[in-house]
């Protein structure tokens, strides 16, 4: 039996949480696999009765279970640096969670706020540097409160770290219409980005298969919006895919549905499945967040853990839901709460 690490975190994830493993415990039924949940109070309210965000043995922790299922992390009483900085990243790090698998489709029956586009027309995977790149923790402050006040912040590109993400997302074209994009910026970034250009360009001789192309980040945003049908899977670092990623789910009808995965390809330690959206403090416990994003993952999670005949049912389930039946939460439109949406794709299942 599996057994898989829940972390819901804080504000919606505590919600939509629930609904993801009723619908895994639902195909399980289905499918003939039973899963065993580890459920883990990690969380800023955990920092505030603890000071840290997740126990020191915590990595240790996840290490012995086959996957973490996540909600989002993030409270108005804890600085944002400290919630990621303490749990997320470290996590994503120490666990070589390198690839972050970010799927943007338009489903059925979502109206994209673009002019005429239609389901199909979007269908894209933001695959995006998981461990490295701008993200990082090298650099520091000096002179603080006086006029020579200063920040740096220091990028990093390993030659490993480019070559496996790339690697990785050629690997995954394969298995869908062959067209991989690489998104740079080595006009105005002049040491790290042509650095992954080259690395871009020297792993593409590998897959002569795979129609390469690479374009600046900036048109390649505006190329998200006025042409997304003529992207298959985009490779970029750790920040230009996580904007990416955000702009993705927001052409496909709101950042609620946006699922997305945290690989360790090579399966030496677990990996991560968490929807796209953060804790929403705005709208938490209103039971309005939208479930989709984390029930997605969860398909996500069984895809990976070899149950794919559930993970795609849960897919057909989630379509028939909001695109067919019209269930909606209302950051879709509808009226329906996280409960009704999640008992609706149990029913659908
Ligand atoms: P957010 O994703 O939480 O919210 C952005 C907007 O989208 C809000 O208006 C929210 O109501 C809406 N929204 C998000 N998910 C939704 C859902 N499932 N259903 C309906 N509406 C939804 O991003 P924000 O506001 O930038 O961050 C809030 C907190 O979450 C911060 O503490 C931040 O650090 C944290 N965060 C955590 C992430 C994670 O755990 N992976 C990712 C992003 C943010
Ligand atoms: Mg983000």
């Amino acid at each position: 039996m599996k057994t898989i690490a829940v972390i819901p975190g804080d504000g919606i994830g505590k919600e939509v949480v629930p609904v993801g493993m009723r619908v895994i415990d639902a195909a399980g039924q289905k499918f003939g696999f039973t899963l065993k949940w580890d459920i883990l109070p990690w969380s800023c309210e955990f920092y505030l009765a603890h000071g840290r965000m997740m126990p020191e043995n915590g990595i240790e922790i996840l290490k012995g279970h086959d996957a973490i299922y996540l909600g989002a992390v993030g409270d108005p009483s804890v600085p944002d640096a400290v919630s990621l900085w303490g749990l997320l990243i470290p996590i994503r790090r120490m666990l070589q969670q390198y690839a972050n698998v970010r799927p943007v489709r338009l489903l059925r029956g979502i109206k994209s706020p673009l002019a005429n586009i239609k389901p199909g027309d979007i269908d894209i995977c933001v695959i995006r540097e998981n461990n490295e790149g701008e993200y990082s923790n090298v650099g520091g402050r000096m002179f603080e409160g006086t006029e020579l006040d200063m920040a740096m912040q220091q990028a990093i590109f390993t030659r490993k770290g480019v070559e496996r993400i790339v690697r990785y997302a050629f690997r995954f074209a394969q298995k869908r219409k062959k067209h991989l994009s690489s998104a740079t910026k080595s006009n105005g970034i002049i040491y790290t980005m042509p650095f992954w250009d080259e690395v871009f360009w020297s792993v593409a001789k590998e897959y002569p298969d795979i129609r390469a192309d690479q374009y600046h980040i900036d048109n390649l945003t505006a190329q998200f919006v006025l042409h997304p049908e003529r992207f298959d899977v985009v490779v970029g670092s750790n920040l230009f895919g996580d904007i990416l990623s955000d702009l993705g789910p927001a052409l496909t009808g709101s950042l609620g549905i946006a699922p997305s995965a945290n690989l360790n390809p090579e399966g030496e330690f677990p990996s991560l499945f968490e929807p796209v959206h953060g804790s929403a403090p705005d709208i938490a416990g209103k039971g309005i967040a939208n479930p989709v994003g984390q029930i997605w993952s969860g398909s996500m999670m069984l895809d990976h853990l070899g149950y794919s005949d559930a993970a795609n049912a849960i897919e057909q389930a989630i379509e028939d839901v909001i695109g067919d039946k019209g269930i909606r939460t209302p950051d879709l439109g509808g009226s329906a709460t996280t409960e009704e949406v999640g008992n609706a794709v149990i029913a659908a299942l």
